[in-house]
Order: structure tokens, then C-alpha cells, then sequence
């Protein structure tokens, strides 16, 4: 990499000697065009298209952060964001189904004034941009958590703390300003969830995220093979695992007692979970992790208060399905009853704008506010949510949409996928 570079510097610094001796330039100087050739001969040193970006507000766009954040964080850390399963299909689709929708741009609209807001149970939100739960951020930056809620705080989203939060609810809370949203993986017994819930109730979280994509476990392949080429020793920070593990707050203290959902965290689970929820607390429930039709409409049988269209950012199953491609069939079962949260593969302003076109309330965001927190910690969380939201506004802008209302299916199309012609 670095040997292509100097090559290209050198075929660049031949290429300019050659300009300056030639008599190409002095005709163009003829022509007017002696500063342009001065200039040229200058030789300023120029920064290789591919370099990192040295601070958060040079980033572009995400995948600036990304490749920051690949640098700078320990092998198996990033291991931990980069994974999915299997051969990572879902992973890969999330994002091959976005590029596959086209916008479909209308002109000679009046789009001076914009309009993001959306409204989640009562609470008005400047924008459709959310954060989604993602366990451990101390393992990305030093303030962790804190770092994002903060910016959260700044920037006015919604953040939903991971279970698995490295920071404990209560000091997250403080850091944003208002209770987050909790997302909750059910402990193995039912006293231990039931006193996590009450915790987060009396922290003031509104809202419980229930996630049950991972119920059966998942097949991490890209985790385990960036764990094993890190040779440095894990149980300094991990020592000793499971509940008591120091880096899990929010496992502290909890009763222990017989397991009541089954093993591979909570296989056993099923929708009379959800009303045995609903018992011990008055806060919203949201399951996140539907994907199909068939469960949205089991949701809405089961009072649950919002869907979370997800599968982990493909961190939980290969079935290959992108959760865009999800949406049409859950918004058609739940026709406005209800919000509609989606994740997995947002990554620029159009992806959420298709994401709007095909029914979603609001969409989330895991990876990418993770890259911006590995490379510059709070800063660089901002910086993401800002891009995203200044991307959307544009797009907005280019395609005649000024508020979230009147984006809809009209809005978006699918390319087809030709049949390869064999030569
Ligand atoms: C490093 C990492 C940790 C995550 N931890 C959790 C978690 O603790 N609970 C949860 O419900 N989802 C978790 N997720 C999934 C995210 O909430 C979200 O569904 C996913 O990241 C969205 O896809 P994206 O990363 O492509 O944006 C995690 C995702 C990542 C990348």
C-alpha cells in the first residue's frame, strides 16, 4: 500500500517535470494559461486521495470514521463492530438492497423550509435520526457511553442503551440530559430481569427495547478470527465473564435463581414474554428484531407499542434478508398503527430517505456512530449524526420532499436485476 503510494508520488513528480519543460505549456501561455501552469509547477505537495482524516469535522461522510477507527482501535474491538455471521450475507444485503432503491426526484417543489420532525410517544424529535443500542462502547473510546449520550445531548437524538453498557443507566442518563431509552436482553431468571426493568424504571427510562434476534446465539466468525490474531490478554478488562464481569454495570446486584427462558440467552422465549412485561412495568415495550409480516402482526396482537424492524446490523442470523426489504410487508400489516424503528445498513441521508419511503418512522443507526466514537470520541459521534442529517436535508432538497410527510412509496423505486447475457 504504502509502495504504490510513493509510486504514484513519483509517476506524479515526473509527470509535472515533464509539463514544465514541454512546449505544451508555453503555447497554452499564449493562451492565457501561464498562472495555471505556474501553479502546476509549484509541485505543492498534494495529500493522497486515500488518507485518513486527522479530525472529525474533515470527515465526508461515515466511512471517513470507519477507516479511522480501523487504525486506531485494538484488533479485537474492531473485530467486535466489524462482525457478522456466517458468511455475513445479511450484513452484505442490508447494504446491496439500499443501493438497489432508486429515488425517484421531483422538481420545481418550494423547498426552502424543511421539515424532519417526528414524534414518538408524545416526544417530539427534530429528526427521524436515532442511536441504537450497541454494548460495550468503553472498548471503543474511554468515555464510552458517556461520549455518545453527550452527543446525543448536543446534536437532540434519541439514544437507546445497550443491556451490555459498559456505563451504568443512571450516569448515561445524566450525561444526556433526559433518560434514555433501555434495551433490554432478559436475564436467565426472572427476578434478575425483573429488578433490571425496575431499575431502569426508576432511572426514568420510558421506553423498554426488547431485543430477540439473538434468542438462539449467533455464528461470529468475523469476532473470532480479529479475537485470535490480538495477543493481548483479554481478562485484564474481562476478568471474570458473565454476570459479575466488570465491564457490565447493569449486571450488578441482580438476584440470581433458576434459569426461566431456556440457555443461548433466552432460546426459550416466546410472545406470553411480553405480557409477563407488561405486568412488571407501565413503560412502552418495543420488540426489536421483527422482520416479517406474520410478526408484526402477532406485535400489534400482543399490545406491543412500537416494532423495531432489525437483525442486528446482520449480526444475528444468515438469512440474508436486508431489513429495507423487510419494511414493505410490515408497514402494510401495521398501517399507521403504531411507529415503525429501522437499523441495519443506514449508512448516508438517501438510505434513510428510502427507509422513510418505505415506511419507516425512524431509523437507527449502530456502526457508524461507533466509528465516529473509536475515532474521536464525542466529537466524532456528532460529526456522524450531523453528516447524516445535512445528507437527508439535501436529498430532501434535490428531490422535491420538504417535509417527512411527503415522502412515501412514490418517492423510491428498485432497479431491476438484469439476467447476466452471456457473451
Ligand atoms: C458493536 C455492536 C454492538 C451491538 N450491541 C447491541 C446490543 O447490546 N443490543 C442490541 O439490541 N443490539 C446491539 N447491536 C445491534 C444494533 O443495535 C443495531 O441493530 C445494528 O448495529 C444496526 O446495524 P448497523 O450497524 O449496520 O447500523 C450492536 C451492534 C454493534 C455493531
Amino acid at each position: 500500500m504504502a509502495r504504490a503510494r510513493e509510486m504514484q508520488d513519483l509517476q506524479r513528480r515526473e509527470f509535472l517535470r515533464w509539463l514544465t519543460a514541454t512546449p505544451f505549456l508555453t503555447t497554452l501561455g499564449g493562451f492565457g494559461f501561464g498562472k495555471v501552469a505556474g501553479a502546476i509547477a509549484q509541485e505543492a505537495p498534494t495529500r493522497p486521495l486515500n488518507s485518513l482524516v486527522t479530525s472529525s469535522q474533515e470527515a465526508l461522510d461515515v466511512f471517513d470514521f470507519e477507516k479511522v477507527a480501523e487504525q486506531t482501535l485494538p484488533t479485537a474491538h474492531w473485530g467486535y463492530i466489524k462482525t457478522g455471521v456466517d458468511g455475513e450475507s445479511t450484513q452484505a444485503n442490508n447494504r446491496a438492497a439500499l443501493e438497489r432503491i432508486y429515488i425517484r426526484a421531483r422538481r420545481l417543489i418550494d423547498v426552502s423550509t424543511l421539515d424532519m420532525k417526528v414524534n414518538l410517544f408524545g416526544r417530539e424529535w427534530p429528526t427521524p435520526l436515532m442511536i441504537a443500542p450497541a454494548g460495550y462502547q468503553k472498548a471503543f473510546h474511554p468515555d464510552g457511553e458517556l461520549a455518545t449520550a453527550r452527543a446525543a445531548a448536543t446534536k437532540n437524538h434519541l439514544q437507546t442503551l445497550s443491556t451490555v453498557t459498559s456505563t451504568s443507566v443512571e450516569e448515561v442518563n445524566e450525561a444526556r440530559g433526559e433518560p434514555v431509552w433501555y434495551q433490554l436482553y432478559p436475564r436467565e431468571n426472572w427476578d434478575g430481569t425483573v429488578a433490571m426493568v425496575n431499575r431502569t424504571r426508576e432511572a426514568g427510562c420510558p421506553v423498554i427495547v426488547l431485543t430477540v434476534d439473538l434468542n438462539g446465539g449467533s455464528n461470529r466468525l468475523t469476532l473470532e478470527r480479529y479475537r485470535r490474531s490480538d495477543d493481548r490478554n483479554c481478562d485484564i478488562c474481562h476478568r471474570s465473564g458473565g454476570r459479575a464481569d466488570p465491564v457490565k454495570p447493569m449486571m450488578r446486584g441482580l438476584p440470581s435463581g433458576p434459569r426461566d427462558i431456556g440457555d443461548s440467552g433466552g432460546a426459550g422465549m416466546t410472545w406470553e414474554y411480553i405480557h409477563r412485561l407488561r405486568d412488571i412495568t407501565d413503560q412502552k415495550i418495543i420488540v426489536k428484531g421483527l422482520v416479517t409480516r406474520e410478526d408484526a402482526e402477532l406485535a400489534i396482537e400482543h399490545g406491543i407499542d412500537a416494532i423495531w424492524v432489525s437483525n442486528h446490523g446482520g449480526r444475528a442470523e444468515g438469512s440474508g434478508r436486508a431489513t429495507v426489504d423487510a419494511l414493505p410487508e410490515i408497514a402494510d400489516a401495521i398501517s399507521g398503527r403504531m411507529p415503525i424503528i429501522v437499523d441495519g445498513g443506514f449508512r448516508r441521508g438517501t438510505d434513510i430517505f428510502k427507509a422513510i419511503g418505505r415506511g419507516a418512522t425512524t431509523v437507527a443507526i449502530g456502526r457508524p456512530y461507533l466509528w465516529g466514537l473509536g475515532a474521536f470520541g464525542q466529537e466524532g459521534v456528532e460529526r456522524v449524526l450531523e453528516l447524516l442529517i445535512e445528507e437527508l436535508a439535501i436529498t430532501m432538497r434535490a428531490v422535491g420532499t420538504p417535509t417527512l410527510a411527503d415522502i412515501g412509496t412514490h418517492s423510491i423505486g428498485v432497479e431491476p436485476i438484469e439476467p447476466e447475457v452471456e457473451e
